[in-house]
């Protein structure tokens, strides 16, 4: 009896596994996105470096307030490094996919500095904010590179 629960137990994780995985492929389709890459360039990740940026400049964060708005400026920027490596935004799956994981990288380390109200290690990271942003436009904006320097 008990090694029957334990089977059952099996087969169901086993099928709810099975379920999970179903449902992992169809998820983009089901899902679809919202926004094009211009449009989260536009209002995610251009607003949200923007507001890092210029906290850094002005000194830092001062008090709770100004620390929230950096850290959810920092999830949006990592998050959206996620979002430009799904599908259908990717545009191949090398220099891209790198490209979009500096900004996860930069973002994630804006978003550590900003938990642990740590100025320092925020103001250092203003220089992987830009590369994170010129490295793909270099590549994959040609036509506007250099005018606005990728960093705004
Ligand atoms: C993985 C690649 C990638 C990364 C990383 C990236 N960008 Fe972009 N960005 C693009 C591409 C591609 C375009 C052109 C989109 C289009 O016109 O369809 C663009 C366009 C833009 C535009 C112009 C939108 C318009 O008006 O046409 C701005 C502003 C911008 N990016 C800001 C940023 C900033 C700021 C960062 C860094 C914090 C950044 N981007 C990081 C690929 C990237």
């Amino acid at each position: 009896m008990k090694s029957y629960s334990v089977l059952a137990l099996g087969l169901a994780a086993a099928l709810g596994f099975l379920a999970t995985s179903a449902c992992a492929q169809t998820s983009s389709d089901t899902f679809p996105p919202v926004a094009n890459v211009k449009q989260l360039m536009l209002d995610l990740i251009h607003p949200s470096s923007n507001e890092i940026l210029l906290s850094i400049y002005r000194g830092g964060p001062k008090d709770e307030k100004d620390w929230a708005a950096v850290r959810r400026s920092a999830v949006t920027l990592a998050e959206s490094g996620n979002m430009l490596m799904m599908r259908g935004r990717a545009r191949d799956q090398g220099d891209w996919m790198k490209d979009a994981k500096l900004l996860v990288d930069a973002g994630n380390a804006a978003y550590k500095a900003a938990q642990a109200k740590d100025n320092i290690a925020l103001a250092a990271l203003a220089p992987s904010f830009d590369a994170s942003c010129t490295t793909c436009h270099k590549q994959y904006r040609p036509n506007v590179f250099p005018k606005d320097g990728g960093s705004k």
